[in-house]
């Protein structure tokens, strides 16, 4: 049996309303989310104490541009940090950059 053109029509327009809500600004809940991933290596909320960067309070821009550098390869990461900016947007990295200036730092 053919697929109703009306349903195929319907399931079109859900799938484009939902790639425009993702493009969207993301959520805070959303944003925090991407942060915990950071969380293994800065602690949580990128309040790290010793070994790795502390994230928590840092400028928004330094803390982009390192991301940013990372990214490119144009900073050289002793570890995984160019890999793991690479699995953002510009746009995220943005985000995460800033919602980590928002944290308190831990001292
Ligand atoms: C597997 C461990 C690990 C994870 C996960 C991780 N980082 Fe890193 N990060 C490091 C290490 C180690 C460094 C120090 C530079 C290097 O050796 O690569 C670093 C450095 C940085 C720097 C530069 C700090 C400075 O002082 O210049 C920033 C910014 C940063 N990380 C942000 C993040 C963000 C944001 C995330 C999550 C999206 C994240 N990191 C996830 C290990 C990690």
């Amino acid at each position: 049996m053919a697929f109703p053109r009306s349903i195929a029509g319907a399931l079109l327009l859900a799938a484009a309303a939902a790639g425009s809500a993702a493009a969207q600004t993301p959520s805070e809940r959303q944003v925090r989310g991407w942060a915990a991933s950071c969380a293994a290596c800065h602690n949580t909320e990128g309040r790290s104490v010793g070994g790795f960067p502390a994230l928590a309070g840092r400028n928004a821009d330094d803390t982009y541009r390192a991301l940013i550098e990372f990214q490119s390869g144009q900073r050289p990461a002793a570890t995984i940090m160019h890999q793991h900016a690479r699995g953002y947007t510009t746009d995220e990295l943005r985000r995460i950059a800033e919602w980590f200036a928002n944290v308190k730092p831990a001292r």
